[in-house]
C-alpha cells in the first residue's frame, strides 16, 4: 500500500486571506436566483480536455476557488486557457511540456488527481501529487491507482508523488471497484478513452456529473456509453477532437438555497434547477413539509406555509446516487435543526463528514453524535447567534444557513473554503433579502 503521507515535509500551505461571514438571522428569503454551473462537472471537464490537441470550449463554468485554481494547474503545465467571457473557459491542450503536477496545486483541492487519466493516456507519463481538499474523512486515491494499474500504466508512489508511465499506449480492460467512486470513475473512463480496446467499469458512480462528463467526451469523438446503471463502457480511439459543451447545473448548490427557503420560513425559486437530478432531496424535502414544486429548469420552494416549529422531523441516509448526496447532507442537517422531533442523520460516505456539527451546537442546536456516522438531532431548537469556524466548503454553507435562521448576528470564519465552490454566494443570498457580508479578520467588529 502506498505510502499515505500526503505532503511532503518541505511543503508550506500558501496563505490565504483570513476573512468571515458576518450573518444577521431572521428574516425569511424571498425571490429567484439563477443556479450556477456544477463545480463538480467542470472541474473534471476541464481535466478531460486535456485529452486532445484541439481547442475545448466550456459554457456555464463557475466563477469559483477550485475552478480558478484548476485552471492555474492547467497553465503551468503548458495548456493554454483562455477566458474569454465570464463562465466561459477556452482550453488548448497543444503543447503540454511539464507533465508535473506539484503538490502546491494538489493541496488546494483533490480534483487535481484528475489530471493522472488524461495526462498518463495522451502522453503515456505524468508525475502527480497526492492530492488535498476538504477534511471530511481520509479520502485516499487507491482507487484511481489500481485502476490505472489495470489498465497497464505503472505507478510507483515516492515522497508525495506518484510516478505513473504507460509504455505504449493503455489497454482496455475490465476495472471492477470494491465500491462506488465518482473520481475513481471517472478517472478510469478519461484514461480508457484514449486506451487500445475495450474497458468496461463496474460499479460505474451513476452521479449526474459522470453522465453530463460522458456528454462532454462523446462530443470529443470518445466512444464512451453508460450501457447499464451501474456500468460504463469505453471502445477507445486513437485521437479525440475539440468540442463546445455547456456544463449542467449545480444540485447541491441548487439544494443549499432550497434549504434556505425552508430554515427561514421564505420562498425561493431556482432558476436553472435540474429537478430530475434531485430526486432524494426533492423527497426529503417533501417529508418534512416544505412544498416544492418541479418544471423543467426550475424548481419551487415554499415554506410560508409551514409556518414556525413546523416542519417534521425526517430520518435521512447518505448514499452513492440515486440517494441522498453526502454533499447536502451537511445543509439538510441544518434544517432538521429546525423540525418537531427527532432526526437521525447517517452518513455513510465519508468518516468525518458529522465533526463540523460541534459548530451548529454553539448556536443551540440539540445535536447527539451517536458516532462517525450518525448523529440524532432534536428539534425545533430556537438559533442564537455565534462565533463558528468553518473546516469544509459544504459545513461552511451550511453554518450560514444556520445564521440565517438564528437570532442576531453570527461570525463565520473560514470564508476561503465557502468561496471555493459557490459561485457568488453572498450576492445570491442577498438578492433574496439575507443580511450577509464577507469580511476582512482585520475588520471584523460585530460578533455576537
Ligand atoms: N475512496 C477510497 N479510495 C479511492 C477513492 C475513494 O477509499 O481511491 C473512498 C472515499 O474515501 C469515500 C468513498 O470512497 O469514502 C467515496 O468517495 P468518492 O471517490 O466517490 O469521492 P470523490 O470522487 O473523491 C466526489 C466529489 C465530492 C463528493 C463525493 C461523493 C468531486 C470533485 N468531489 O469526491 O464532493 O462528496 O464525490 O459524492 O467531484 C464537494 O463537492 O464538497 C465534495 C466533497
Amino acid at each position: 500500500m502506498a505510502d499515505a503521507r500526503p505532503f511532503h515535509w518541505e511543503y508550506e500551505p500558501p496563505k490565504v486571506p483570513r476573512e468571515r461571514y458576518l450573518v444577521t438571522g431572521g428574516r425569511a428569503l424571498e425571490g429567484t436566483i439563477n443556479v450556477s454551473g456544477a463545480k463538480n462537472a467542470a472541474l473534471k471537464m476541464l481535466a478531460a480536455a486535456t485529452l486532445t490537441g484541439e481547442r475545448c470550449r466550456l459554457t456555464n463554468v463557475p466563477e469559483i476557488e477550485d475552478v480558478r485554481a484548476m485552471t492555474d494547474t492547467l497553465r503551468d503545465l503548458g495548456v493554454v486557457v483562455d477566458h474569454p467571457e465570464p463562465n466561459c473557459y477556452e482550453i488548448s491542450a497543444g503543447d503540454v511540456d511539464w507533465l508535473f503536477v506539484p503538490l502546491e496545486a494538489a493541496a488546494k483541492m483533490r480534483a487535481s488527481f484528475m489530471l493522472l487519466g488524461p495526462l498518463l493516456a495522451r502522453f503515456g507519463e505524468v508525475i502527480i501529487s497526492n492530492p488535498g481538499g476538504d477534511r471530511i474523512g481520509r479520502r485516499p486515491v487507491d482507487l484511481h491507482v489500481d485502476a490505472m494499474r489495470t489498465l497497464g500504466a505503472e505507478i510507483e508512489y515516492r515522497y508525495g508523488y506518484y510516478y505513473a508511465k504507460a509504455p505504449g499506449r493503455l489497454r482496455g480492460t475490465d476495472v471492477r471497484f470494491p465500491f462506488v467512486t465518482v473520481m475513481g470513475t471517472e478517472n478510469a473512463m478519461l484514461a480508457a478513452t484514449l486506451a487500445d480496446g475495450h474497458t468496461t467499469i463496474r460499479p460505474a458512480a451513476r452521479e449526474p456529473e459522470v453522465d453530463d462528463l460522458i456528454a462532454f467526451l462523446q462530443k470529443m469523438g470518445a466512444s464512451v456509453e453508460r450501457t447499464a446503471p451501474d456500468t460504463i463502457e469505453v471502445h477507445g480511439r486513437r485521437r479525440l477532437r475539440g468540442a463546445e459543451h455547456r456544463v449542467m447545473p449545480d444540485r447541491i448548490e441548487a439544494g443549499t438555497f432550497a434549504i434556505a427557503a425552508g430554515i427561514t420560513g421564505g420562498h425561493v425559486v431556482l432558476d436553472g434547477a435540474d429537478c430530475d437530478t434531485m430526486n432524494a432531496l426533492v423527497e426529503v424535502l417533501g417529508r418534512t413539509g416544505l412544498a416544492v414544486a418541479c418544471a423543467p429548469d426550475r424548481m419551487d420552494v415554499d415554506a410560508r406555509a409551514v409556518g414556525p416549529g413546523g416542519l417534521k422531523a425526517v430520518d435521512i441516509e447518505t448514499g452513492a446516487y440515486p440517494a441522498l448526496a453526502t454533499d447536502i447532507q451537511p445543509p439538510t442537517a441544518v434544517l432538521l435543526t429546525q423540525a418537531r422531533g427527532r432526526s437521525t442523520v447517517r452518513e455513510t460516505i465519508f468518516e468525518d463528514r458529522l465533526e463540523w456539527l460541534a459548530e451548529l451546537r454553539k448556536m443551540g442546536a440539540t445535536i447527539d453524535v451517536k458516532s462517525p456516522h450518525e448523529a440524532v438531532i432534536e428539534g425545533p431548537a430556537a438559533l442564537h447567534a455565534a462565533t463558528v469556524e468553518i473546516s469544509d466548503l459544504r459545513a461552511g454553507a451550511s453554518l450560514i444557513l444556520a445564521a440565517l435562521a438564528a437570532d442576531g448576528t453570527s461570525s463565520i470564519g473560514g470564508a476561503h473554503h465557502v468561496q471555493r465552490g459557490y459561485e457568488n454566494i453572498e450576492r445570491k443570498f442577498l438578492d433574496l433579502g439575507a443580511r450577509i457580508e464577507r469580511v476582512q479578520e482585520g475588520e471584523l467588529t460585530a460578533t455576537a
